[in-house]
């Protein structure tokens, strides 16, 4: 195996960003083969070196990142007792690497799906806490008005009594069937659906477009699927959130 840099291992393996990697090292947390490594350039060879953080082992198992295009009709699960589930639409060298879908759609909903094997990194984005936005395009039967777009802005109260958290609704087209995009900084089951419910109109159609800085590629279709860039990658490893609320 090629020799790669210290950071590049460190960031691979799931230790935060680069420049979060070159920290570790700075602060003597890093050591190669037993000995302190300061400078995260330095290169070594994963398929013999031994690398620590903390004293804890650095594995090499590269994370891999896709962005997908939720088809309807797909669970968005790595198994489903009924129902297809979105890993059968990954290509055969893509299955083995034990990736899931960062967060749910539902079964009839499409559109971005985030699919990692990088656990800490799920977690980040789905912590509750960091209100990541996320972004729907959607149809409803009714017309929409700005009533709604206020109502939605000061929090609406869904079926349950919980009073959803403050969501923007920019109105695309308005009448017997309107669209919308929506923007929400939460993931309750159902929300966006049931926001909607609540102003007594039903979603006919929902599509995600975004999630914190990840947007769908314009090119992608329903079914298909591609590797998050570099810099995708780097920017949702320094993706904060909107912190606490
Ligand atoms: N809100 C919904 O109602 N469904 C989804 O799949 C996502 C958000």
């Amino acid at each position: 195996m090629a020799s790669i840099r210290v950071d590049k291992w460190l960031t691979t393996a799931g230790y935060g960003t680069r420049s979060e990697a070159k920290k570790l090292c700075r602060a003597g947390r890093v050591r190669l083969n037993g000995e302190t490594v300061k400078d995260a350039a330095k290169h070594a060879d994963p398929a013999v070196d031994v690398l620590e953080v903390d004293g804890e082992l650095v594995p090499y198992e590269p994370l891999v990142y896709f962005m997908m295009y939720k088809p309807p009709g797909y669970v968005s699960s790595t198994e489903d007792p009924r129902d297809p589930v979105v890993i059968e639409l990954l290509d055969e060298e893509d299955i083995w690497r034990d990736v899931f879908p960062v967060g749910r759609l539902d079964k009839d909903a499409e559109g971005l799906l985030l699919l990692t094997n990088d656990g800490p990194l799920a977690h980040r984005l789905l912590a509750p806490k960091r209100h990541v936005p996320k972004r729907y395009f959607v149809r409803v039967r009714g017309a929409l008005g700005e009533g709604d777009a206020r109502a939605l802005a000061e929090g609406v109260v869904l079926d349950d009594g919980y009073k959803a958290m403050p969501a923007e609704l920019e109105i695309l087209r308005s009448g017997a069937e309107s669209e919308a995009i929506i923007q929400v900084y939460e993931g309750k089951y159902h929300q966006v659906k049931r926001m909607f419910a609540s102003l007594g109109k039903r979603v006919t159609f929902l599509k995600r477009i975004s999630m914190g800085p990840l947007s769908l590629d314009p090119a992608l279709k329903p079914g298909e699927y591609r590797r998050l860039t570099e810099g995708e990658i780097e920017a949702l490893r320094a993706y904060d959130g909107r912190g606490e609320r």
